[in-house]
């Protein structure tokens, strides 16, 4: 059977029916794409490893599709979490799992080299661990720094000439500072926005009621944060989300994150997966403002 694009296309759609409103989707799409590109260039066995591996969504979804072009001894996923990592076991049996943290140094030097590592929704889990009991929020500079200390690592994983894809949540552009007004759209949302409001940890939460009721005005900053948490809230998940920030780079923060470690980005998109389900809880009043662009995908080369 010949496997051109065409083909992957096809295969695609029917495999990834289930992470239909994921973001991470879009990951295994563009890694699928470069295991095939590096087999094609290197003429050898693809070695992968991904960072933050949880139940192996996307590094066993990938091995699955792509055995044959795989050195199946040297696809790894690392996760500190030994239930997830468990469960990523019994799905994906083929894939090499290993309980550890991937900011250790130690760790990382073990771990060997690859022609692709990947960072799928991890490194927003490693800037938010960095809460502050005192500030009782994130303490922003040492929380990038520790993002940084692990781009730094996963890198270090990298052949040269390696490829990294990231996919994470994005700091929104513009001035976060801005003020947006927005309308909540029924009395529950309101209610869920004022528990986001009191309950969100890794940030205080401001915001001015405005003289309408379930009206109100907000920092674009702020605005994001909640927008993106929202459909957590009044489930099970809020308890575990409501600790930690995706945002944490902006595009020009990642841009320059990557520079310096000597990565060239091939691809970066931005993009929103929810949109939709967000018009449903919230109108936004002031003119000429939409709702924000919540995730990133980068593709680069280590130089
Ligand atoms: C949101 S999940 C994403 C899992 C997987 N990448 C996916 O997209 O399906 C993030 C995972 O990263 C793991 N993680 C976060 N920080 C880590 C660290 N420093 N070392 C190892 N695992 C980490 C968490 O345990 C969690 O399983």
């Amino acid at each position: 059977m010949l496997e051109n694009d065409e083909f992957w296309d096809f295969y695609w759609e029917i495999r990834l029916q289930a992470m239909e409103n994921l973001g991470k989707r879009e990951a295994v799409l563009a890694a699928s794409r470069l295991v095939r590109q590096i087999s094609q260039q290197n003429g050898q066995p693809v070695r992968i490893l991904e960072l933050g591996c949880g139940e192996g969504q996307v590094i066993g979804t990938l091995i699955d599709a792509h055995t044959a072009l795989c050195d199946t001894q040297i696809v790894v996923g690392v996760d500190y979490n030994a239930h997830s990592l468990a469960q990523c076991q019994h799905d994906f049996p083929g894939l090499y799992c290993i309980n550890g943290n991937f900011t250790d140094p130690d760790l990382l030097t073990r771990l060997g080299n690859y022609d692709l590592v990947l960072l799928v929704n991890a490194l927003h889990e490693v800037f938010s661990a960095e809460i502050s009991p005192e500030l009782e929020e994130l303490n922003i500079l040492p929380a990038k720094q520790h993002v940084e200390e692990a781009l730094a690592g996963a890198v270090s994983c990298l052949v040269p000439g390696g490829w990294l894809v990231l996919f994470d949540g994005l700091e929104p552009a513009g001035d976060p500072a801005d003020l947006l007004q927005i309308r909540f759209q029924d009395l529950q949302v309101w209610n869920e926005f004022e528990i986001f409001a009191s309950q969100y940890q890794p940030f205080r939460i401001s915001y001015r009621k405005l003289e309408t009721p379930m009206n109100i005005e907000i920092s674009r900053r702020n605005f994001t944060r909640y927008i993106t948490k929202s459909i957590f809230l009044a489930k099970l998940l809020w308890q575990t989300e409501r600790l930690e920030s995706y945002q944490y780079f902006s595009l020009d923060e990642f841009r320059a994150a990557f520079a310096r470690q000597g990565l060239e980005i091939i691809e970066l998109r931005s993009l929103t997966i929810n949109i939709d389900k967000w018009r449903h809880k919230v109108e936004i009043l002031s003119p000429d403002e939409d709702f924000p662009d919540e995730h990133v995908l980068i593709l680069a080369r280590k130089i």
